[in-house]
């Protein structure tokens, strides 16, 4: 098929996936002390960075200039969101130069992600599938912050996060239609997107189960 039609195919077996990882009322955890905006903050802050570094490696990794650019812009976004979600967790009252994001390492999906070796993997599962996942995430931690009170944080998420995680899954879409042109770019490219989504699943299960999370907002 023509990269527009497996571009158009991803998006929509991405929607139906990403579904899934809509909060179900059914399941929804009694919330308790620990979850609220400033913690939920604080995993913002990992996911920031780790979305940072991974587009630096990957901007460093490629001799393909429009790649290149693609990857740099996404590096100094994920740093601003960074620089904006600790400047906010300040205003809450919360020292984010007191906080290590990565104390515990590196997450499984920045291990998954840093462990793809080609750019039409790179940018279906990194740009393309995560930040579609970033967009319904923060979609519902928006939520979450209105019923919680905080506009201003929900504010900062509506009016310059969200559109920034919007315009990396656009990058991701318009380098998937010049790079995933034959059945093997297709397939690798589905095969990442699979996985990236499958990790997300399954850590928000894991996070859901641990720690009654299931707001917290994405890259
Ligand atoms: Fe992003
Ligand atoms: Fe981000």
């Amino acid at each position: 098929m023509t990269a527009e039609e497996f571009v158009r195919q991803l998006a929509t077996e991405n929607d139906a996936l990403l579904t899934r990882l809509a909060p179900d009322d059914t399941l929804k955890p009694e919330v308790d002390g620990a979850l609220n905006v400033p913690n939920l903050l604080k995993v913002a802050l990992k996911n920031e960075v780790e979305a940072t570094e991974i587009a630096a490696r990957w901007l460093v990794a490629t001799s393909d200039v429009d790649v290149k650019l693609a990857f740099a812009r996404q590096v100094g976004d994920e740093a601003r969101h960074y620089r904006l979600i600790g400047d906010r967790l300040r205003a809450l009252g919360f020292d984010p130069d007191t906080v290590d994001p990565l104390a515990k390492g590196y997450g499984p999906l920045f291990m998954y992600l840093d462990s793809l070796t080609t750019t039409v993997e790179r940018v279906a599962a990194g740009q393309f599938t995560r930040e579609a996942i970033a967009v319904v995430k923060n979609r519902q931690f928006i939520e979450f912050c209105e019923r919680a009170g905080d506009a201003e944080t929900a504010t900062l998420y509506r009016d310059t996060i969200e559109p920034d995680e919007r315009y990396h899954h656009d990058l991701g879409r318009r380098l998937l239609l010049r790079l995933a042109t034959t059945p093997d770019a297709q397939d690798a490219a589905r095969r990442a997107a699979r996985q990236t989504l499958a990790l997300a699943e399954e850590l928000q299960v894991k996070a859901l189960a641990t720690a009654g999370i299931h707001h917290a907002p994405g890259c």
